[in-house]
C-alpha cells in the first residue's frame, strides 16, 4: 500500500522535467559524487531507495538490484533507463517507511538525495536497518543542515519556503542515521558540510 503523500504528488509532477532541471548540478558535481559512491559500493544484493528517474542505474555492475520509489512517474523514467542501458534492475513502487521485504536480506543499500524529502526519515532509516544483513552498509549522498551554526540558522530560516517547492534543507541526517541504529563508518564533506558522502553500517 503506497500512501498518497505530498512527496509522491510533488515527484509525480516533477518527473517529466526532473533530469533537465537537475542537469546543471549533475554536470557540476552530482555525477562526480555518484562515481565516488559507486567506486566504494560493495555487495551483490543491492537495494536502492528513492531511485527517482534512475540516474544511478548506469553505474550498477552488480547482478541483483532492486530500486524502489514512492512516485510511479519517477519510476516510469527509471524503467526507460533500465531498458536503454540493458541493466538487470527490478523496480517496485513502495514507501521506504514500509518496505515490502523480509529482514536481513540485502548486502547494501544506496540512497542519493532521498532523506531530505522522506516524511519520517528515522522511520525510513529504521526500515533500511531492518532489511540489511548484519554488517551490511548503506551508502548515502545527502544534503543536510551544515555544522556551522550561523549557516545552520540560515538554513532553518529558509527551510519553510524551500519546503513549499521541494525537499527540506535543514535535516540532521547524520543524527537520524545514528538514531536508526547505524554506526557511521565514513563521512566525507563534499561541499562544506551541507553535501556529504556517508557510509553507515548495521552492526553484526
Ligand atoms: C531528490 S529525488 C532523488 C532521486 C534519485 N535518488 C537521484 O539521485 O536522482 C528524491 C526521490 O525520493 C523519492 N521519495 C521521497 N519520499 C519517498 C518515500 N517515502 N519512499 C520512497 N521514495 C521516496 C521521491 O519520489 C524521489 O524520486
Amino acid at each position: 500500500m503506497v500512501k498518497s503523500g505530498v512527496d509522491k504528488k510533488r515527484y509525480d509532477r516533477a518527473a517529466a522535467l526532473y533530469d533537465i532541471f537537475e542537469f546543471p548540478m549533475e554536470a557540476m558535481a552530482f555525477s562526480r559524487w555518484r562515481q565516488l559512491l559507486f567506486e566504494r559500493l560493495e555487495g551483490n544484493r543491492i537495494l536502492e531507495v528513492g531511485i527517482g528517474t534512475g540516474k544511478n542505474i548506469r553505474y550498477y555492475r552488480e547482478r541483483r538490484v532492486i530500486g524502489i520509489d514512492i512516485s510511479l512517474k519517477m519510476l516510469e523514467k527509471a524503467k526507460e533507463k533500465v531498458k536503454n542501458l540493458g541493466k538487470n534492475v527490478e523496480l517496485i513502487q513502495c514507501d521506504v517507511e514500509a518496505l515490502p521485504f523480509k529482514n536481513d536480506i540485502f548486502d547494501a543499500v544506496v540512497s542519493t538525495y532521498v532523506f531530505c524529502s522522506v516524511e519520517n526519515p528515522v522511520r525510513g532509516l529504521r526500515e533500511l536497518h531492518r532489511v540489511l544483513k548484519p554488517g551490511g552498509r548503506v551508502y548515502f549522498l545527502e544534503h543536510m543542515r551544515c555544522e556551522n551554526e550561523i549557516g545552520g540558522v540560515i538554513l532553518d530560516m529558509l527551510n519553510p519556503m524551500v519546503r513549499f517547492f521541494g525537499p527540506e534543507i535543514n535535516r540532521r541526517t547524520v543524527d537520524n542515521i545514528k538514531k536508526a541504529g547505524f554506526r557511521i563508518v565514513k563521512e566525507k564533506w563534499l561541499l562544506t558540510s551541507i553535501f556529504r558522502f556517508n557510509v553507515a553500517e548495521k552492526m553484526s
